[in-house]
Parts: structure tokens; C-alpha cells; sequence
């Protein structure tokens, strides 16, 4: 509930106060509902977390994890995840915490961290200022003889889940026509993503996944976890969709450096890979001949908003 009143508290500073909306005012609006996120008792430390910090994080933890519950009153909120327990604790409030489900377990929380080194590494090394990633660390809990891994993170002021961001995405996208300085932005947003994607360091190509600033500035990137099953070449087609079509070409030639391949060669191969697409909302499962007839598809999608 409160997610969603901040979100069109949020919007609505965009669209009253209307020169781009990276602009102040909204960072305001903003600072003002997430005072207690972004400036609570224990949101400066440095990561990694350690010393009377790393002590007083561990020792809530243990409390909350062995097993874990919901209802326990350290708990301040749960996020939405398919596949771990993604929580924070109210004593903490600049921290979010990732518990692996049982399949994914300790070897899930490691390689995860892995990954995250990856693409730090491609996010700094390719200068992706747009895109940031979140610094995380593994922790060891224990109590009693129970032990188990846990990931923190430092936690960013966003809207959760995959509708709420799509509407994020989709209200800049309604902006671009008075707005090309925003429109330009975003393409570049769209060409640093293309780049991570095809450099193998984001595989869920989600909303949920990618969540955009209030502000439109910068995309977090909150899930870069591997899924084996899943083609460089098809998180490329999830995220044409994600994007508006304007973009579609700069997202080819991002992807195309660290694929190694000219646009031309990409766009073979994208239409040999079924164009099949379940982007996480309920009820919206796609698929498209060929890339043409996605950017139309995409294209009357958008419009319906766009007068
Ligand atoms: N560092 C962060 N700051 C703010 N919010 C975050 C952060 N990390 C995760 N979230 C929120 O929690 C949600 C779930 O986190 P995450 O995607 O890491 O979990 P997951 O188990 O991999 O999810 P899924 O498999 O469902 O995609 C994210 O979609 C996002 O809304
Ligand atoms: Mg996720």
C-alpha cells in the first residue's frame, strides 16, 4: 500500500512540476517519504559491513533466520521473489537481506556474489554510469550448531515488482515527445543495458529486475543472478520488449561489441531464437515472428498510452 501511494505521490511531482524529471523536486518529494530509508541509524556504514555493525546485523539475523518467520517483529518488510525470502529488518533500515531458498541454498548465495564481482567488473570497466549495482556481501549466521549463508545488500529508495516498474518505464516513455533530453537518456540507459546483457551479466531480464529510479537517472541492478537455461539471445529479445522501439537499434549495436558479431549477423540470430516472451506479468505471454512485427506490437502497446 505504501509502495503504491509513494509511487503516484512520486509521479504526480513528475507531472506538476514537468522539466525532466530528473530534476530535483522529485528527489525531494522523495527524501522527504524515505527519510527513515535513506538516512536511518544504521545506513552509513560501509560495505563490506563489519566491526560493532557486522556484529549487531549477525546477531538480529540469527534471531529471524533459524527458521525463518515473517511475523518475527525485527522483520520490516518482505519484497517480492520468486525464488529466495528477500526481507529487511526494521533496526537496519538501509540494508536488504537475501535468503536463498533450499534449492539454491549456499552454493546459490556464492554464486551469486560471483556474479556480482562479474559485473561490477563489466559496469566499471565499460564506464556504465547509468546502471548501478548494489554492493553486496555474504554472511555466515549461526546459532546453536545451525548455520546458514545469507546475502546483504546496501538498499536503494525504489518501486517494487514488475507492473509498478513497467508503469515507471512506460511514464518516461510518455515524456519523450517534449522531452529529448530524456528521450536521449534513456536510449542511453537502454544501450548500458544492452551491453551487461550481452556481456552474460544479466540473465532475468525483468522490470522487477532493472527497477528505474523514481527519477529516471539510474537502473539498479538488483538481480543479476545466472539462469543456465536461459540464451544471451532471448534475455536480448526481453529486453527489446522491455524498452520503447525508438531504442531498438541502439540496443542492437550495444549488444553487438561483446557478442562479437555486426548488428546484422544479431539480427539473424535473434529471429532463429523462438520469439517467446512471459516478461512477468500476470496473463502476458508474447510471441513474434521477427523483430519488425515486434516493434509494431510494441509499438501499438505504448500507444495506447501515448495520445
Ligand atoms: N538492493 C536492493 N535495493 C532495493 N530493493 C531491492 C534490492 N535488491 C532487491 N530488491 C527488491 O527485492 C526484489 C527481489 O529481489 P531479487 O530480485 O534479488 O530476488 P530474487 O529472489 O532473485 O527474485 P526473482 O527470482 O523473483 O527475480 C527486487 O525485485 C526488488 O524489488
Ligand atoms: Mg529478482
Amino acid at each position: 500500500m505504501f509502495v503504491v501511494f509513494r509511487f503516484w505521490i512520486a509521479l504526480a511531482s513528475c507531472v506538476i512540476l514537468t522539466s525532466g524529471c530528473g530534476a530535483p523536486s522529485i528527489d525531494s518529494a522523495h527524501s522527504e517519504l524515505d527519510a527513515s530509508v535513506k538516512q536511518g541509524p544504521d545506513t552509513k556504514d560501509a560495505f563490506p559491513l563489519k566491526g560493532d555493525a557486522l556484529i549487531k546485523v549477525k546477531k538480529e539475523l540469527a534471531q529471524v533466520i533459524f527458521p525463518f518467520s515473517r511475523e518475527h517483529p525485527f522483520i520490516g518488510r518482505l519484497y517480492p521473489s520468486a525464488t529466495s525470502i528477500v526481507f529487511d529488518l526494521k533496526n537496519f533500515a538501509g540494508l536488504i537481506f537475501k535468503l536463498m531458498g533450499d534449492e539454491g541454498g549456499e552454493e546459490g548465495a556464492k554464486k551469486r556474489i560471483k556474479q556480482s564481482d562479474y559485473v561490477r567488473e563489466v559496469v566499471a570497466s565499460r564506464r556504465l554510469f547509468r546502471l548501478i549495482l548494489p554492493e553486496t556481501q555474504h554472511l555466515e549466521i549461526a546459532r546453536d550448531d545451525l548455520r546458514k549463508g545469507i546475502i546483504v545488500e546496501r538498499k536503494y529508495s525504489l518501486v517494487h515488482g514488475d507492473i509498478p516498474q513497467k508503469r515507471l518505464y512506460e511514464f518516461y516513455y510518455e515524456q519523450f515527445k517534449q522531452n529529448p533530453a530524456l528521450q536521449e537518456r534513456f536510449k542511453e540507459i537502454f544501450r548500458q543495458l544492452a551491453v551487461v546483457v550481452s556481456c552474460g551479466g544479466a540473465n532475468d531480464v525483468l522490470f522487477r529486475n532493472f527497477p528505474l529510479t523514481d527519477d529516471g537517472q539510474h537502473v539498479i541492478l538488483v538481480d543479476v543472478m545466472p539462469i543456465l537455461d536461459r540464451s544471451t539471445y532471448a534475455n536480448l529479445i526481453r529486453l527489446l520488449w522491455m524498452a520503447h522501439p525508438d531504442f531498438y537499434d541502439t540496443i542492437l549495436q550495444g549488444a553487438s561489441g561483446c557478442l562479437s558479431m555486426n548488428e546484422e549477423e544479431l539480427i539473424n540470430k535473434l529471429a532463429e531464437t523462438s520469439f517467446y516472451l512471459n516478461y512477468g506479468e500476470v496473463g502476458v505471454v508474447k510471441s513474434f515472428k521477427n523483430l519488425e512485427e515486434m516493434k509494431k506490437e510494441r509499438k501499438l502497446s505504448l500507444k495506447e498510452k501515448i495520445k
